[in-house]
């Protein structure tokens, strides 16, 4: 039996003995639902893997709520560590550094480095402080699956397989931190995140994106097939009007042939799916909302078994990027640009 409960101090000191006595709990930050273990209990980071049905050469996150955990986490810090821990902790920010051996096997998966994060969202921080320890957490959903940013989300994933869940209620950006490579002279991205490649070139101009320019691999999580609903999905690019015609178009070639079609679109676009099953991601110009409600739109797709997803998306830039890519991963790489100006 998995318990639901509001974040306070009873619920807290529950939540703090569980992990202490080597249980999984699931918790809030400002990015989506973590499923926490006492960091340093190399049984209980295992049960995460077996929650989740996750392979084991994937890392896990170390959380943190003061900056003098860094001295038993990271065998050294850059200047480019600092600055960035100096900047963006607490926040939605994992910087990944060189660990300390003393830094379980499991949380790092066999690698040298170790991946951690201080989050900002007040129920997380009290979380971490009442436990007085670092906190292991991947995002709370099954592998592959959206990450979860109700409790109730958690709850569809972890139902039986861990004790508590606290609830925070829905989260606030919804899409995980982003995850930068802080070992060199500047950041490398190995997820984007809401903290943008445009915001780390202000500090590092030479700010790269793992992948695109430079030898160093992504974050090992990024190879897998994620957030993918049940149904297959497309994401069409370009040109708005053109885009909203080819949803259409397909949308009715696929229904007269007996498909039953989910649409994902943006609040001004309703009106001319109205004959359609379409869910929205916001006001076409509200960025934050678009990444805020995009993985609870897959989970409601996925409930309601479409044969085929059909879904708008959006410019590369900023937030953008870590929405696109959360996205693109969801539709499994199948995205069409239309062209044509925006
Ligand atoms: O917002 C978040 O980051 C959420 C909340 C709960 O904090 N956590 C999260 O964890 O998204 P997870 O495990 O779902 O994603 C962590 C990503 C994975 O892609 C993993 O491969 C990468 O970070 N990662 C972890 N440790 C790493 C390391 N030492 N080197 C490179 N990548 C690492
Ligand atoms: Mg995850």
């Amino acid at each position: 039996m998995t318990e639901i409960l509001p974040v306070n101090s009873v619920s807290l000191e529950k939540a703090a003995r569980l992990l202490r006595e080597g249980e999984l709990v699931a918790f809030p930050t400002e990015t989506v639902y973590g499923l926490g273990a006492d960091g340093f209990n190399t049984e209980a980071v295992k049960k995460i893997f077996k929650a989740k049905g996750r392979p084991g050469d994937n890392p896990l996150i170390l959380h943190i709520h003061d900056f003098s955990e860094f001295k038993g986490i990271a065998k050294s810090m850059s200047d480019c560590a600092r600055k960035l821990a100096e900047l963006y902790m607490p926040g939605p920010l994992t910087i990944v550094v060189e660990a300390k051996s003393s830094v379980p096997e499991e949380v790092r998966a066999g690698l040298s480095t170790v991946a951690v994060r201080m989050p900002v969202n007040p129920d997380a921080q009290k979380l971490l402080k009442v436990f007085g320890g670092a906190i292991a957490a991947p995002s709370a959903n099954l592998s592959g699956k959206p990450s979860p940013t109700t409790a109730q989300a958690v709850f569809e994933d972890m139902d039986g397989r861990i004790p508590l869940i606290l609830d925070g209620g829905e989260t606030d950006i919804g899409v995980e931190s982003t995850v930068v490579d802080a070992r060199g002279d500047f950041p490398v991205i190995l997820r984007p995140g809401k903290i943008s490649l445009e915001d780390l070139r202000k500090i590092f101009p030479e700010t790269s994106v793992a992948g695109a320019f430079s030898d160093v691999p992504r974050a090992p999580g990024m190879k897998y097939r994620h957030y993918a609903p049940k149904a297959p999905m497309t994401v069409f690019l370009g040109n708005h009007k053109r885009v909203i015609e080819e949803i259409l178009n397909r949308a009715s070639e696929l229904e007269r042939a007996g498909h039953k079609v989910g649409i994902i679109c943006f609040d001004e676009d309703l009106d001319f799916f109205r004959d359609y099953d379409a869910v929205s991601l916001g006001k076409i110009n509200d960025r934050a909302t678009h990444s805020h409600r995009l993985f609870s739109v897959l989970r409601a797709w996925d409930l309601k078994n479409p044969d085929l997803i059909l879904s708008v998306g959006e410019e590369e830039k900023d937030l953008g990027r870590a929405f696109m890519n959360r996205l693109g991963k969801a539709a499994s790489g199948n995205i069409i640009n239309l062209g044509g100006d925006k």
